[in-house]
């Protein structure tokens, strides 16, 4: 690779298999290989792509009560998510403002104040700088040189949605309610409804050990229903789904033959108010470019985070949700929210081996990139030109 600019530069020759993906009227074009496999390719891509757009990190859930943190790491920058005083989640870079200790590593409560363990500066959970020990010389906690109101923790833009956090690292992106106005005018017939995610029943995690494009592609295309689901494609078929696909930053898939989860006696989740005839089977699955992954249901939502672990290994995270309180973790509900976690587990589980498979295959030096199919594949054509033109901006 020509590192003419320091390490997360393109080469020439990426840069033109780009410039064929970005072409949208080049209907069959791929990614190539190394977009998936090289680490210095994943560098530029994390500058290009992860660090500026709206990325999903964590769910709200992770900081369930005020004064609980929840530290994470994404596109190589080390995170800490707050529930502050107000119960309001706040983003904040990980590291203290006096020598740079990483200052949260585990999940839990904080107490009143984040102290930092080396010099125990205090931070509040509004990120504001409570205490410094010391920082006149023995026993004096103030200097006329340590300006406490500009040495609060740094805080990131951050937006809660569909029980999932995500941070602008860039500080550039358009707001939130913008960059998202697509699928939030699409899903308008929800407007109102309470999205609460699901408890210890309603999470799983996987390790996918492959590029986190993968996955999306993945879930972009039903083309794969029959081979890889085949107890899922007994009733929600091939021919009964739809691409979505046009909006900038998004596409999917639909189901038109949804069926809600049922106990023992026919009864299922309460569905939202008002929502009209088509929703009642109607399943929308949608990949918000760049790492996640949303279903939308009458009775029932899922959002599955892809954080990438280098480029050939993926940490999804996933958490069902559902519109009430009771629903999602009403002791009544217990056994129907075990089986519906347990149904996308299994479908989700089925994925896995062929994802792998795929980024094994893109070790081949006999291909790259391979051939997306005109129809089927639309959507995996929309995400790769969506990349690529980030790509070019870098
Ligand atoms: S590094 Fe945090 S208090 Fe010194
Ligand atoms: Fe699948």
């Amino acid at each position: 690779m020509d590192d003419l600019r320091g390490r997360n530069t393109l080469d020439d020759r990426l840069i033109g298999t780009l410039r064929r993906v970005a072409d949208r009227g080049n209907s069959t074009a791929a990614l190539p290989n190394h977009v998936y496999t090289d680490s210095r390719t994943m560098a530029a891509e994390t500058d290009a792509v992860l660090r500026q757009a709206w990325m999903a990190v964590a769910f709200d859930a992770d900081v369930p009560r005020p004064g609980t943190a929840f530290p994470l790491a994404v596109a190589d920058t080390p995170l800490l998510a707050v529930r502050d005083r107000s119960g309001a989640v706040r983003v904040f870079h990980n590291v203290c403002r006096h020598r740079g200790m990483k200052l949260v590593l585990a999940p839990g409560r904080t107490g009143r104040v984040i102290r930092c363990p080396y010099h125990s500066w205090c931070y509040r959970l509004d990120g504001a700088l409570d205490r410094t020990p010391h920082v006149g010389g023995v026993g004096i906690d103030t200097h006329a040189d340590i300006d406490p109101e500009r040495l609060g923790l740094m805080e990131v833009r951050s937006a809660v949605w569909f029980g999932t956090i995500f941070v602008d690292l860039s500080g550039q992106a358009p707001e939130f309610d913008t960059a998202m106005s697509g699928l939030m005018g699409r899903w308008s017939a929800f407007d109102g409804a309470t999205f609460v995610s699901g408890g210890d029943d309603s999470t799983f995690d996987m390790v996918l050990n492959a590029n986190w494009k993968l996955a999306v592609e993945n879930y972009l295309e039903s083309y794969h229903l029959p081979s890889i689901h085949p107890a899922l494609n007994s009733y929600s078929r091939i021919e009964d789904h739809e691409r979505l696909v046009g909006d900038d930053g998004l596409a999917g898939q639909i189901s038109v033959v949804y069926r809600p989860t049922l106990d023992a006696d026919g009864k299922g989740f309460a569905k939202v108010d008002g929502l009209g005839d088509e929703w009642q089977t109607r399943g929308e699955y949608v990949a918000l470019y760049p790492n996640l992954l949303l279903g939308l249901h009458s009775d029932h939502w899922f959002s599955i985070l892809l954080l990438p672990d280098g480029p050939e290994r993926t940490q999804e995270r996933i958490r069902l949700g559902y519109f009430s309180e009771d629903a999602a973790t009403g002791i009544d509900h217990a056994a129907l929210r075990e089986a519906n976690t347990r149904l996308w587990q299994v479908v989700f589980a089925e994925d896995i081996g062929p994802i792998e498979r795929m980024q094994a295959g893109r070790h081949s030096p006999a291909f790259d990139g391979g051939i997306l199919t005109p129809v089927l594949e639309t959507t995996t054509r929309d995400f790769h030109a969506w990349l690529a033109a980030r790509l070019l901006n870098a």
